[in-house]
C-alpha cells in the first residue's frame, strides 16, 4: 500500500467556521451584505458559457487588477481563494527542510502549506498578541525560506505597524520571501498604514515581498473563491509556474473583474463594519468586556471564560462566532462584524453567554 508523506503526519485539520441551517453565521468575517451586486449579475451572464474552459491565463481579471492598482499585469497572480495563493507560494518557494516563520495567534493557512511542503515551521511568541518584529528577526537564519505576516492580523485585528514592517523589511535577508496577507485591507482606518499606495510603494523597494488580497471579504465572494498575489514579476513568474492552468473558474474570473468596479458596494460594506463596530465596540464596553480595537470586519473579545463553553451558549442564542482555541487563545472569541439586526441578536446571545458560562479564575 502507498504510504502517506511524512510531512502529513504533523498536520492539523483545517478548523472551520460552523455553519447551521436555521442560525445568524459571525464565524468566517464574511461580508455581511451578501456578495456584490455587480458581481452577482456578471456570474448570472456565464452560465450558457460553462461548457467552455476557463481563461488559462485569467488575462481579464489581471487586467482588472492592473487598472486597480495602476501596476503591470504582470506583477499579479491569481489563485482559487487565498487559500490556494499559500499552498503555490510554498511550491514555488519553500524548499523541504527550510524554516518558515510565522506568527503564535495567526491564521493557520501558513503553517499548513508550509508544513505540505515539509518546511519546519518556526511559530514567534506574540506578546500583547502583537507580531514583534525583533523576535521574528531573531528567528531568522541562512535556512529560512519565508516569513508570513498578516496584518490586519486574523484573529486579533491589529495592524503590522507601518514603520514595524519597513523595518523589518530592511533587515531581513534578501533571499528571504516576506509574505504580507493584506486580506482585510480595505477595512483598516488609516491608509497610511496599509493599503494602496503604501503597497506599491513597498513593492517598488522590496523585491522580497509578496502581498496577499482576497475577494472574500469586502466583496463578498468566498463562495466563489477569489485570492491573489502581488509581487515583483520575478515573483509572480515563479507562482504562474507553480499554478495549475484553470485553477481559477470561468464564473469567479468574470465575477471578480465586475466587483472590482462595484465602488458602491465596496463603500457600503466598509461603512456598515465601520459603523457596527462602533455599536459593538460600546455593548462590549457596557457589558465590562475587554476587546481589542480591530482594522478589519471582526473583533476579538476575551471573555476569562472557556471559549468552546461560550461558543455553545452564543450558539443557543442563535449566533455562530469562532472560538480562538484553535489559535492558541483558550478564553477568547472571534465575531465577525454583522448587519445591525444581526449584531443585536448576537449581543443579546453574548449577555446570555456571559450570565450561563462560568469565569476561570
Ligand atoms: C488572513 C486570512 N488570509 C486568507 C484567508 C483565506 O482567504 P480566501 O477566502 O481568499 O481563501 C482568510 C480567510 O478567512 C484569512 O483570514
Amino acid at each position: 500500500m502507498p504510504t502517506m508523506r511524512a510531512a502529513l503526519l504533523a498536520m492539523k485539520p483545517y478548523t472551520p467556521g460552523v455553519l447551521i441551517p436555521g442560525k445568524i453565521k459571525l464565524a468566517s468575517n464574511e461580508n455581511p451584505l451578501g456578495p456584490s451586486p455587480l458581481a452577482m449579475k456578471a456570474y448570472a451572464d456565464t452560465i450558457t458559457r460553462l461548457h467552455q474552459y476557463p481563461d488559462a491565463g485569467i488575462t481579464h481579471l489581471r487586467d482588472a487588477l492592473s487598472t486597480h492598482f495602476n501596476l503591470p499585469a504582470n506583477h499579479f497572480s491569481i489563485g482559487n481563494g487565498l487559500d490556494e495563493v499559500l499552498v503555490t507560494i510554498a511550491a514555488a518557494f519553500i524548499e523541504t527542510g527550510s524554516k518558515v516563520i510565522v506568527g503564535k495567534h495567526t491564521f493557520s493557512e501558513y503553517r499548513f502549506a508550509s508544513n505540505l511542503l515539509g518546511a519546519e515551521v518556526i511559530a514567534v511568541p506574540m506578546p500583547n498578541l502583537l507580531f514583534d518584529v525583533d523576535a521574528i528577526l531573531s528567528a531568522v537564519d541562512k535556512n529560512t525560506s519565508a516569513i508570513f505576516l498578516c496584518s490586519p492580523n486574523n484573529p486579533t485585528g491589529s495592524l503590522v505597524p507601518r514603520k514595524d514592517l519597513e523595518r523589518l523589511l530592511t533587515k531581513v535577508p534578501q533571499s528571504t520571501l516576506v509574505v504580507i496577507d493584506a486580506a482585510y485591507s480595505e477595512f483598516v482606518d488609516d491608509p497610511e498604514e496599509l493599503g494602496y499606495p503604501f503597497e506599491k510603494q513597498l513593492l517598488a523597494r522590496f523585491s522580497n515581498v509578496l502581498l496577499l488580497h482576497t475577494f472574500s471579504k469586502i466583496y463578498g465572494l468566498a463562495g466563489l473563491r477569489i485570492g491573489y498575489a502581488m509581487g515583483e514579476p520575478k515573483l509572480i513568474e515563479a507562482l504562474e509556474r507553480a499554478r495549475s492552468p484553470f485553477n481559477v473558474n470561468l464564473a469567479a474570473q468574470e465575477a471578480g473583474v465586475a466587483a472590482l468596479g462595484d465602488f458602491e458596494f465596496v463603500q457600503r460594506s466598509k461603512q456598515n463594519n465601520h459603523d457596527q463596530k462602533l455599536v459593538l465596540y460600546k455593548a462590549f464596553t457596557a457589558l465590562g468586556l475587554e476587546y481589542l480595537p480591530t482594522q478589519s470586519n471582526f473583533i476579538c473579545i476575551e471573555t476569562h471564560r472557556d471559549a468552546m463553553a461560550v461558543f455553545r451558549a452564543i450558539s443557543d442564542g442563535g449566533v455562530t462566532i469562532r472560538p480562538l482555541v484553535s489559535f492558541g487563545l483558550n478564553t477568547s472569541i472571534r465575531v465577525s462584524i454583522g448587519t445591525p439586526e444581526q449584531n443585536q441578536v448576537f449581543l443579546k446571545a453574548l449577555e446570555k453567554a456571559l450570565q450561563v458560562v462560568p469565569v476561570i479564575v
